[in-house]
């Protein structure tokens, strides 16, 4: 499990302006290891995160499992669509600049953003054949299982882990939001169509099950949602993020966490209302690209 929030720095859903400082990574990094959380999530779009994350592994390199990405030109934003690259030549570059922000000369998973339309390589099973892949990262929690039609059941026929992103639903299943105007007026959220007004209510009658379950075992609603996860395999390893050490100990306690049958039966049965993203066009979820040799 990652407790770092290499998104943090920043700042996703521009929640705070409380940006994370050399400081802070130092912290963070300092306290997951000693909660034995070693992977440490970032991207060469998080802000200024691999340069932190980099000054703060410095003297610890060989103890963190690092990840990194590529992929990402620019986000969608305003109605344009993204600009994603996948090709060769760009990878290349992408990493050596890594490599240089994160002082260090090799990252132990390198991950594509988001998928390119336009590059042949991305399709599962075809790029497994040319070499196997690790992990694949995508969002997975109590309320976005969309990957469990298709997506998980593959990579457990390939042997790949999944690394769930926003496992903690964005922040609603640690309990800790009450409703939307607890979100401050700048944060990204808002928009979100689960974090809308007018579902708000219904998503957090979700949450009081997760709620109802926690306090049946003295633990908090988000180290539910990560036991949940941690329940569904092995080597599915999901990556919540905070900026807090306080939240960053609090989550590595999921990981302890042992739910009954009939509790993630109850988990299973959760729903949520709205889409998880604003918008799932243009590649920015599950995407398709053309065969080889097109
Ligand atoms: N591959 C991708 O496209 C992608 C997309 C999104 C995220 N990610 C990665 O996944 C990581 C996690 O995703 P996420 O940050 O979007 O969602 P998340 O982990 O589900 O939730 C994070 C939110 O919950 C809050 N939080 C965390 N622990 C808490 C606790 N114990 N009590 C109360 N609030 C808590 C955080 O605020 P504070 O920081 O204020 O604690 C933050 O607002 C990111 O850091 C990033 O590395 C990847």
């Amino acid at each position: 499990m990652d407790g770092y929030r290499a998104m943090g720095f920043a700042r996703p859903y521009g929640q705070a302006e409380d940006h994370a400082t050399d400081d802070t990574a130092d912290a963070l990094i300092g306290r997951s290891l000693d909660l034995g959380v070693t992977l440490v999530n970032s991207s060469d779009v998080y802000g200024g995160s691999e340069e932190a994350i980099g000054k703060a592994i410095a003297r610890r390199r060989d103890q963190v499992v690092l990840a990194t990405k590529f992929g990402i030109v620019q986000g969608p934003f305003d109605g344009a669509p993204a600009i994603i690259n996948g090709r060769p030549k760009y990878v290349r570059e992408r990493i050596e600049r890594s490599l240089t922000r994160l002082g260090t000369d090799h990252v132990d998973l390198y991950y594509q953003h988001r998928v390119d339309p336009d590059t042949p390589i991305e399709e599962i099973r075809r790029a497994h054949a040319v070499h196997p892949i690790t992990a694949v990262q995508t969002e997975w929690s109590l309320w976005s299982r969309d990957l469990e039609d298709e997506v998980f059941p593959l990579c457990r026929e390939l042997g790949i882990s999944v690394i769930p992103y926003g496992p903690l639903g964005r922040g609603m299943l640690t309990g800790k939001l009450t409703s939307f105007d607890d979100l401050p007026e700048n944060d990204y959220r808002r928009k979100m169509p689960r974090f809308a007004r007018e579902v708000f209510e219904a998503n957090l009658a979700a949450v009081e099950i997760v709620r109802d379950i926690a306090t049946a075992h003295d633990a908090a609603p988000g180290q539910v949602a990560l036991a949940w996860l941690l329940a569904q395999a092995p080597d599915v390893v999901p990556i919540p993020g905070t900026l807090h050490v306080g939240r960053l100990t609090e989550n590595a306690g999921g990981a302890s966490l042992a739910l009954t049958g009939d509790e993630l039966k109850r988990l299973d049965a959760l729903t949520v209302a709205g889409e998880r993203e604003v918008s799932l066009d243009d590649n920015w979820s599950y995407g398709v690209t053309p065969p080889l040799g097109r």
